[in-house]
C-alpha cells in the first residue's frame, strides 16, 4: 500500500503496461493493474480467434467490454493482435483438408480481418501488433530474412510478402479513418544477435520501400521486442541493449511488450534467486531509461507469478499473494539498486 506506482516513477520516461484478462478489473488485482500501470494489453482477448462466431461473422462483444473497462479506468490500450500464426481461426488461411486457401482468397480474410478489428475499436487503442513472430531463425545469412519467415499458415497461403501486404492494408485503414494508431511488428528472442539482425533487416527493407512511395512515410512505426528471458541465460542486458540500438537505428520506436524473466522452478524462488532476478530487472530498467526518449513504453506480461503464463518459473514482479518481490525495489530504482 505505501508502495510507490511504478507508473509515476517512469512518468517521464514511459508507459508502463500489463498483460491482462477481463476478469482482472474487480477487487486486488485491479487496484495493483490501476495503481502501478497506465496501459493495457490484453493477454488473450483480442486475437483473431475470439474476433468470430461459429458462423465466422465478427463478434467483438468479449473484447468490446475489456477495452471499455480499461478506457474507463483511464489505462490505454496496446491491440494485440492482427495477424499470427496461433489463436487464429485455420479457415482465414486454409481449407477443412488443409491444404492452404488461394493467395487471393487469404489475402481478403486477412485484409477483412485488419480492417474489421481496427475499425471495431478506432481510436480506444493506441496502437496495434500487426504482425506478431513472423521470423524464426533458418541458418545464418540474416539479411536474406526471407529466408528466415515462419511457415505458418498465412505465410503458405500468400507467400513471403505477407508481413509487408498486412501492414500495408493496416496503415490505409489507419489513414483513410485519421486514426493516431501506431502499427507494430512483436517478436521474441529479441536480445539473440541472429533474430533481432532478421527482424532488422526485414523491417528495414519493408520499410524503405514504402517511404520511397509516400515521402518518408514510415509503415511499420514500431517494433516490439516481447522480451521474454530467462535468469539462466548469460549476458541477457548487453544484449538487450545491443537489440535495442539496432531498433533505433531503423527510426522507429520500440515497445517492449511482454517483459517477464523466469527464475527458480516449481513454483519455488530461493531468496538467491529472487536478488539475481531483481539485479536483471534493475540492468534492463537502467537500459530502458538511458534510451527512454526512443521506447514507448514496457509492458509486462502478467500481473503476479500464480498466473503467468511460465507461472512454474515465478517470472514477474509481484509475487503468488501479490506482494512485492525483490524485483519490485529495482525497478523503483535500478541505478539505486546496481
Ligand atoms: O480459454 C480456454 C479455455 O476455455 C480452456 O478451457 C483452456 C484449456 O486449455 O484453454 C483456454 O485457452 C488458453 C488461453 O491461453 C486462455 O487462457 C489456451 O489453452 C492457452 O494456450 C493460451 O495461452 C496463451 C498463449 O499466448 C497462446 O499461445 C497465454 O495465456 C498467453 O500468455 C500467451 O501469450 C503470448 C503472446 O500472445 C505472444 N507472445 C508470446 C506470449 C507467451 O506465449
Amino acid at each position: 500500500k505505501d508502495l510507490k506506482p511504478i507508473k509515476d516513477v517512469y512518468a517521464d520516461y514511459f508507459m508502463i503496461g500489463n498483460a491482462v484478462s477481463y476478469s482482472e478489473f474487480e477487487g486486488l488485482r485491479y487496484d495493483l493493474l490501476k495503481m502501478h500501470h497506465n496501459l493495457v494489453t490484453a493477454e488473450n482477448a483480442m486475437k483473431p480467434g475470439y474476433a468470430y462466431n461459429d458462423n465466422r461473422e465478427f463478434d467483438f462483444s468479449a473484447q468490446d467490454g475489456l477495452v471499455k473497462a480499461a478506457r474507463d479506468s483511464g489505462l490505454d490500450v496496446h491491440g494485440h493482435v492482427l495477424v499470427w500464426h496461433q489463436q487464429s481461426p485455420e479457415w482465414l488461411y486454409q481449407n477443412a483438408d488443409g491444404t492452404p486457401l488461394s493467395r487471393e482468397a487469404a489475402i481478403e480474410n486477412m485484409n477483412n480481418h485488419i480492417e474489421a478489428t481496427i475499425l471495431n475499436f478506432g481510436d480506444d487503442i493506441i496502437s496495434w501488433d500487426v504482425v506478431n513472430e513472423a521470423i524464426v531463425v533458418n541458418g545464418s545469412n540474416y539479411e536474406n530474412w526471407r529466408q528466415h519467415l515462419r511457415q505458418s499458415g498465412w505465410l503458405r497461403a500468400i507467400g513471403d510478402d505477407y508481413v509487408e501486404l498486412a501492414f500495408r492494408k493496416a496503415k490505409e485503414v489507419v489513414n483513410k479513418h485519421n486514426l493516431d494508431i501506431k502499427l507494430y511488428y512483436n517478436d521474441y528472442n529479441d536480445h539473440f544477435e541472429n533474430k533481432s539482425s532478421i527482424m532488422y533487416y526485414m523491417i528495414k527493407e519493408i520499410n524503405e520501400k514504402y517511404a520511397k512511395e509516400n515521402d518518408g512515410e514510415l509503415l511499420i512505426d514500431g517494433v516490439g521486442m516481447q522480451a521474454h528471458y530467462h535468469l539462466h541465460e548469460r549476458n541477457t542486458a548487453e544484449r538487450v541493449e545491443q537489440s535495442l540500438k539496432r531498433f533505433i537505428e531503423l527510426g522507429v520506436e520500440v515497445g517492449v511488450t511482454e517483459l517477464d524473466i523466469t527464475a527458480g522452478a516449481d513454483g519455488v524462488l530461493t531468496e538467491a534467486e529472487e536478488k539475481a532476478q531483481a539485479y536483471l530487472y534493475a540492468q534492463l530498467f537502467k537500459i530502458y531509461k538511458e534510451h527512454a526518449e526512443h521506447i514507448s513504453r514496457v509492458t509486462f506480461w502478467g500481473l503476479n507469478d500464480a498466473t503467468s503464463w511460465r507461472a512454474d518459473r515465478n517470472p514477474l514482479v509481484f509475487d503468488r499473494n501479490l506482494q512485492a518481490k525483490e524485483a519490485y525495489y529495482a525497478i523503483i530504482d535500478p541505478e539505486g539498486y546496481i
